[in-house]
C-alpha cells in the first residue's frame, strides 16, 4: 500500500454505561446544592454510577467489542490498542493490556495514555499517525472513566460533575477521501495543578494520614480557572483543524465536544458561529465522562445516525494538564 494515499478512518464505535442513574435530586440529598443550580450552571440533570464489581476495564471492554462488532472487525486483526483514562483499573500494568486480554486481541500492542479529558483525541491521534506511516492498519482507541471512585462525595464543587462510562472507536487505514483529515493535540503544564489527583502516585503514596485523612486521593479543580481556560483552548483547537484544511465553521456537519459543561460547550460553539443544530450534546444524562465522553457521544450521534456519508465532523476536547486537541474527519 502507498503511505502517501494512507488515511485513517473510523469504522465502528461503541459504548458502555453503568446501569444505576445519579440524578441532580439524588445529589440534593447528599450536598447543600439543588437540581436548579446544577442544570443552569453546567447543563447536567443526571450521570451513571458503576456498581461494585464494576471496574474502568468492564466498560471499555464492552464498548470495544461493539465496536469491533460494528466494524466487523475480529479483535485477533487488531495491532494497536490505546487507552485514554485518568482512573485505570491499577497504576498498573495499562488498562489497555487488561482489555486486550479480555478481547483477545492477541496480536495486539497495548497501552494507556493519560491526558484526562482530551484522552480519546490523543489516542486518536497516535493511531491517525501510526495508520498514515503504515505502522498499523487496525487500531482500537477507547476512553474509560470511573470516575465516581475518585471523587469526593462531600464536595459540592466536583461531586455534581462527573460520571462514569466507556467509548471506544475501530480505526482503519484507508484510502479515498473519507476520514480523519487532521489531528491536532497540544499540552500546556503550566497549569497542571488546577486539576488534578494529588495521591496515589509517588509524589504522595499511599498513607492513612496523607492519602486518607488529608483527603490527598480526591479529584481537585480550579473550576472557574480552568472554566476559561477550556473556552479558549477548545476554540484554539478547533480554529487549528479548520484553517489546516481551508474550512470553515460553515463546513462543519457536526460539533461533537467534550461534555464538560454545557456553558464550555455553548461558548465555544457561538465562538465559532454554530447553530445548536450542529452541536452534539449529551452531558445532560451522563455528566463529564472525562475521556470517555467524545467516544460515548460519537457512538450515539453515529448510533442516531447524525452523520451521513461526506459530513464534516469536528472533535474537540479539552482537559487536565493541561491538554486539549482536536480531530476533523470527512465521515
Ligand atoms: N450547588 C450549589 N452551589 C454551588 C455548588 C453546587 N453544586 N457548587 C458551587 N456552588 C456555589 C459556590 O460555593 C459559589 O458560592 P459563593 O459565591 O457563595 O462562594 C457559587 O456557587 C459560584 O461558584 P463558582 O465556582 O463560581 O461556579 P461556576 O459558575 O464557576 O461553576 C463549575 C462551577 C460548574 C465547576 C464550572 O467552573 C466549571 O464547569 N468548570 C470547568 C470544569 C471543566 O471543564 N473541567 C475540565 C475537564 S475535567 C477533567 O479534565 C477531568
Amino acid at each position: 500500500m502507498n503511505t502517501d494515499l494512507l488515511r485513517s478512518r473510523i469504522t465502528g464505535t461503541g459504548s458502555a454505561l453503568p446501569d444505576t442513574i445519579l440524578t441532580n435530586a439524588d445529589l440534593e440529598k447528599m450536598v447543600d446544592t439543588n437540581d436548579e443550580w446544577i442544570a443552569s450552571r453546567t447543563g447536567i440533570r443526571q450521570r451513571r454510577i458503576a456498581g461494585e464489581g464494576e471496574f474502568t476495564s468492564t466498560f471499555a471492554v464492552t464498548a470495544s467489542q461493539r465496536a469491533l462488532e460494528m466494524a466487523g472487525v475480529t479483535a485477533d486483526q487488531i495491532d494497536l490498542i490505546i487507552l485514554g483514562t485518568i482512573t485505570p483499573d491499577f497504576p498498573f500494568p495499562a488498562t489497555a493490556c487488561i482489555v486486550q486480554r479480555e478481547i483477545g486481541a492477541s496480536n495486539a500492542v497495548a497501552f494507556d495514555i493519560s491526558a484526562a479529558c482530551s484522552g480519546f483525541i490523543y489516542g486518536l491521534s497516535i493511531a491517525d499517525k501510526y495508520i498514515r506511516t503504515g505502522a498499523a492498519k487496525k487500531v482500537l482507541v477507547i476512553g474509560a472513566e470511573i470516575l465516581s471512585r475518585i471523587i469526593d462525595w462531600t464536595d459540592r464543587n466536583t461531586c455534581i460533575l462527573f460520571g462514569d462510562g466507556a467509548g471506544a472507536a475501530v480505526v482503519e487505514a484507508c484510502e479515498g477521501d473519507t476520514g480523519i483529515l487532521s489531528s491536532h493535540i497540544f499540552s500546556n503544564g503550566t497549569y497542571w495543578d488546577m486539576l488534578y489527583q494529588p495521591g496515589c502516585g509517588s509524589r504522595n503514596p499511599a498513607s492513612i494520614s496523607r492519602t486518607i485523612d488529608d483527603q490527598l486521593y480526591f479529584l481537585k479543580m480550579e473550576g472557574n480557572d480552568v472554566f476559561k481556560h477550556a473556552v479558549r483552548c477548545m476554540n484554539e483547537a478547533a480554529s487549528t483543524a479548520l484553517n489546516t484544511n481551508n474550512m470553515t465553521p460553515a463546513d462543519i456537519s457536526l460539533f461533537i465536544p467534550h461534555q464538560a459543561n454545557r456553558r464550555i460547550i455553548d461558548a465555544t460553539a457561538r465562538r465559532l458561529g454554530l447553530p445548536p443544530e450542529k452541536v452534539f450534546v449529551n452531558l445532560d444524562l451522563y455528566g463529564n465522562t472525562s475521556a470517555a465522553s467524545i467516544p460515548i457521544a460519537l457512538d450515539e450521534a453515529n448510533r442516531d445516525h447524525r452523520m451521513q456519508h461526506g459530513d464534516i465532523v469536528l472533535l474537540d476536547a479539552f482537559g487536565g494538564g493541561f491538554t486539549y486537541g482536536s480531530v476533523l474527519m470527512r465521515w
